[in-house]
């Protein structure tokens, strides 16, 4: 039997690499292209199925989102909760804001500044179908040391190494997460990394070391906007030409 699937999106954190664009809003309501990045979250999920989504953002700015999204029925959002990360604790502290929300279903969570290109339909189908685990999704890329990077025996994964001087594999693990409700219970026992945040990877490695964890590999193109001015910059021409290919189409 397949459970509801709920999407968790977060976009908390100061997006100081991108200051001074950020100095007077938040990251996610920074354009790509042709229109606000947090968009492409919400949009991607509503298309692979998901309809209940947990928003999770902070600082000075999180009002604006309200303004700009109301309560998500344009984008055939059915409900719509935000919530308030205060400081920038991490991704996998402003992601334990969310238990109550996820009411023990299985969730998507979507880093706010991530861009892909494949449909998320199939992932999603597929983790609906699981009872337990996690799932992480790779892609192929150049500059590894900005990311978390998986070690391989095999076909399985045996851990990742975030933001790796030598990169293990040429595959970042991208910030498109599936979990269980064990997640939640995984993240109370994080400590703080070495840059003071409760990190995505230390949850991703707990997973691994209990055997639970499967993963994907994105055919399309990916991009984290929120890396450098450079890499939003990428993600603004990806986006256009993504576009582009899509009108020629029609
Ligand atoms: O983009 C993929 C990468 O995202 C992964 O490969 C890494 O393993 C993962 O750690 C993450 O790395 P970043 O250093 O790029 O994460 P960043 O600090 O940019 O945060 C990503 C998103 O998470 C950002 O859009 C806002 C949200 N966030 C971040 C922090 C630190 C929060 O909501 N709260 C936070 O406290």
């Amino acid at each position: 039997m397949s459970k509801k699937v709920k999407g968790v999106i977060l976009a908390g954190g100061l997006g100081t690499r991108l200051k001074p664009l950020t100095d007077i809003t938040n990251k996610h309501l920074l354009p790509v292209y042709n229109q606000p990045m947090i968009f492409h979250p919400l949009k991607k999920m509503v298309e692979a199925g998901i309809d209940e989504i947990m928003l999770v953002t902070g600082g000075n700015n999180a009002g604006d989102f309200l303004r700009l999204i109301g309560d998500g029925r344009q984008f055939g959002i059915k409900r719509l909760q935000y919530t308030y990360q205060k400081g920038e604790g991490g991704i996998a502290e402003a992601l334990g804001l969310a238990e109550e929300f996820s009411e023990g279903h299985p969730i998507m969570v979507f880093l706010g500044d991530n861009m892909v290109y494949d449909s998320l339909k199939p992932y999603v189908r597929q983790f609906s179908k699981k009872t337990q685990g996690g799932m992480i999704l790779l892609k192929e890329v150049g500059n590894l040391s900005s990311y978390g990077v998986p070690k391989f025996k095999g076909k399985t994964i045996t851990g990742i190494v975030e933001k790796p001087k030598k990169a293990p594999s040429p595959y970042a693990v991208i910030g498109i997460y599936f979990y269980d409700a064990l997640v939640f219970k995984i993240i109370k026992t994080l400590k703080p990394s070495g840059r003071g945040e409760l990190e995505i990877t230390d949850v991703n490695n707990a997973y691994i070391r209990r055997q639970k964890m499967q993963y994907g590999i994105l055919k399309e193109h990916w991009a984290d906007a929120g890396e450098s001015i450079d890499s939003w910059f990428e993600a603004n021409v990806m986006m256009h030409s993504e576009m582009t290919k899509k009108k020629r189409k029609r």
